[in-house]
């Protein structure tokens, strides 16, 4: 391909992946399945780099940029970025309401009333339909350049949807996180030692202030817009016709608005959204009540801080007086100590809260919650039960102080902080209340999709050291299942069916079930696309991870640490042998003469080792396995073969002598 061709290829496959971006992260419509829209990324990225002079800062391979920055540049607003005043009061509301109504005489008007987002705001800037500078609010007049973070965020567009793209838009939203992916930030954070954000306000904002925007990609950040600062050459008679224009030019904006005729209908739409606004995946801490028709707002101008024509009515945060009847402390998957308060049970925001995490030491310690202590409690992120304060003068004298543990309450094993972590830590491997968290991720609806393994059973199968660990569960027998305590036999049968059936789950899945640290369901399917099969992501050495698009350093280490311990070495192999696929769908698996038959190897051929052996069968198609069942094709016997010859006899399955396995080979 010359370069004229090139050049065109390259611009075509630009505009169809923008496109097919939009469709999915702003109209949230894809058109093409997600292993297309890779294909077509590839092919683009394949092209840049042979051609690398052809690369453009706004091509989308270029969201998530090269170094981190060393602090972040300012940016002068071309309009101030005002704030507004805000108000708990609806009979505030009426007045400000009055008060427009004096200052236009007699000129009728309408209101739009929009959620109020609890996040970040943010102004971008484009040029001829290009991103050129995205910005913090900063002072009003002068903001942080945060372009490069802004960029990684997939539903802002790098380009306009635009045949006619004005020559300056300058546009306002808020980058917020949705209250899901802030519970599974906080989460992964909480098992990675660190300190977990307050809110998604607060995850957002430091995500944004993050310098390195390799780090700023892997946090779950979105954006939505509600205005426009400067846009040339066009006016906008009203906000909702700035609203359809935003949506127009391919700019995601909040998803919902309202018009009111008067201020009665504004005060009845406010109750509607109070109502209605824990559906919305992200928190909205009020309502915002603006004056419909843009002429009028230039009318009314603006105080020093914020314009008449406009203000913020804010809901009160439910908080709820409860008793904290006692501190216990959770071990999670990876060792991390959590103190939980165990409450008074009371019903805040939808549900009964009973328990509150406390996070760490620190919290205690800053809030200084003793046990007995009456305390406030609230949602974080409307989702997550916290406590936001003690009511000290309360305190009869009888609270207790609270302690961390100096052994590990499952274990009894010792407790360390690692350096530069706020957490403490069980580092026992074998420590049960691990084992069990492990396990029930590895068979969650999100993981391996076990049904019927319920955490009651996975405590019984550690306790009862049945299993040490995921791959223990495909060499559980029925027999063993249905002697556990309230397992019917019909069940104990079901679960092996299904512990069976999750022998062919996609790799992704295997590998999020894994439990790798900052390992998500998202990561996990990125690398799906990178790798073909778990044996050549476990040789995959940092270099490579890092050059994923989405796996940044801190990732990559960690699958790196992950692959390199003994334990997990010998869990790999023990899931291969138990008959796990482990294979990209549709990667070329080779099809042979073995495909479809399963072998099992048992006691010293002379001729080939183990790891040869199995590799020639996968070589021609085949899978192994390493029990003897019903469905083995071929028991393969060496010297000095054992009990998995006398099971082959038993079951009458097929065995094979050496000689006879080599002519299999090479017939
Ligand atoms: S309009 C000049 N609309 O709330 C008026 N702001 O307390 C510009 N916010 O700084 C703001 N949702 O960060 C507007 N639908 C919405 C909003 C919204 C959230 C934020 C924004 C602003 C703050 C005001």
């Amino acid at each position: 391909m010359n370069k004229r061709e090139a050049k065109r290829a390259i611009e075509k496959l630009r505009a169809e992946l923008n496109r097919h971006n939009y469709l999915y992260y702003v109209a949230a419509e894809p058109q093409i399945p997600d292993r297309e829209y890779d294909g077509l990324y590839q092919k683009l990225e394949n092209l840049e780099q042979e051609h690398p002079d052809l690369v453009e800062p706004n091509s989308p391979t270029q969201r998530v940029g090269g170094e981190p920055l060393t602090g972040f540049n300012s940016v002068t607003h071309s309009m101030p970025m005002m704030s507004l005043s805000n108000t708990y009061s609806k009979d505030e509301l009426v007045e400000f309401d009055r008060r427009i109504r004096k200052l236009l005489s007699d000129i009728s008007f309408t209101y739009v009333v929009e959620p109020k987002i609890d996040g970040v705001a943010v102004c971008l800037r484009y040029e001829h339909g290009v991103l050129v500078v995205g910005s913090t609010r900063g002072d009003g007049r002068i903001g942080d350049d945060i372009t490069a973070n802004l960029r990684t965020i997939r539903s802002i567009p790098l380009r306009l949807q635009s045949d006619g793209p004005p020559a300056v838009l300058e546009v306002r939203g808020e980058a917020f996180m949705t209250k899901e992916s802030f519970v599974e930030l906080n989460l992964s954070r909480q098992e990675a030692g660190q300190e977990p954000f307050a809110n998604p306000r607060n995850a957002t904002a430091g995500s944004l202030k993050l310098l390195d925007p390799r780090l700023v990609a892997q946090r779950p950040l979105d954006v939505v817009f509600y205005g426009i600062l400067e846009c040339e050459g066009s006016v906008f008679a009203s906000q909702s016709e700035v609203l359809a224009s935003l949506r127009n030019m391919g700019l995601r904006v909040i998803p919902e608005f309202w018009n009111c005729g008067d201020i009665e209908s504004v005060l009845a739409t406010l109750d509607e959204l109070e109502a209605i606004r824990r559906d919305f995946p992200f928190e909205t801490d009020g309502g915002v009540i603006k004056v419909d028709e843009r002429v009028l707002h230039s009318e009314l101008g603006a105080t020093a801080k914020s314009p008449r024509w406009s203000v913020a009515y804010k809901f009160e945060a439910e908080r709820v007086e409860t008793t904290v009847l006692d501190i216990t402390v959770q071990v999670g998957r990876t060792g991390v100590l959590t103190p939980v308060a165990e409450l008074d049970p009371v019903p805040v925001a939808g549900s009964v809260v009973k328990r509150a995490t406390l996070h760490n030491s620190n919290e205690i310690e800053r809030k200084d919650i003793r046990i007995g202590d009456h305390a406030l409690i609230e949602k974080a992120g409307d989702v997550i039960p916290a406590v936001v304060e003690v009511l000290k003068d309360r305190r009869t004298g009888k609270e207790k102080k609270f302690e961390m543990p100096d052994k590990c309450p499952i274990c009894a094993g010792p407790i360390t902080q690692r350096e530069g972590e706020v957490a403490l830590r069980c580092e026992n491997l074998q420590c049960p209340a691990q084992i069990k968290r492990w396990i029930r991720h590895f068979a969650a609806r999100g993981a391996m999709d076990i049904e019927g393994l319920g955490d009651a059973l996975v405590d019984q199968l550690v306790d009862k050291d049945l299993i040490k660990n995921p791959a223990d569960l495909y060499d559980l027998h029925k027999d063993q299942i249905a002697e556990l305590d309230r397992l019917a036999d019909k069940s104990a049968e079901n679960l092996i069916g299904s512990i069976a059936s999750s022998r062919d789950r996609d790799l992704w899945r295997v590998v999020f079930a894994l439990g790798i640290q900052h390992v998500g369901a998202t990561s996990a399917r990125t690398l799906e696309e990178h790798f073909d099969s778990m044996d050549s992501l476990k040789k995959a050495n940092i270099e490579t991870l890092e050059s994923i698009p989405d796996i940044g350093p801190v990732v990559a280490k960690s699958i790196r640490e992950f692959f390199a311990q003994e334990r997990i070495e010998k869990l790999v192999d023990h899931l291969n042998e138990a008959g796990l696929a482990m294979k990209k769908v549709n990667a070329d698996s080779p099809r042979g003469p073995l495909t479809d038959k399963l072998f099992v190897l048992t006691g010293t051929l002379g001729t080939l080792t183990r790891d040869q052996a199995s590799e020639e069968i996968r070589r021609l198609g085949g899978r192994m396995s390493s029990s003897v069942s019903k469905r083995t094709s071929y028991v393969v016997a060496g010297e000095n073969a054992g009990s998995k010859l006398s099971k082959a006899e038993k079951l009458g399955v097929a065995i094979l002598r050496e000689e006879e396995f080599l002519k299999l080979l090479r017939p």
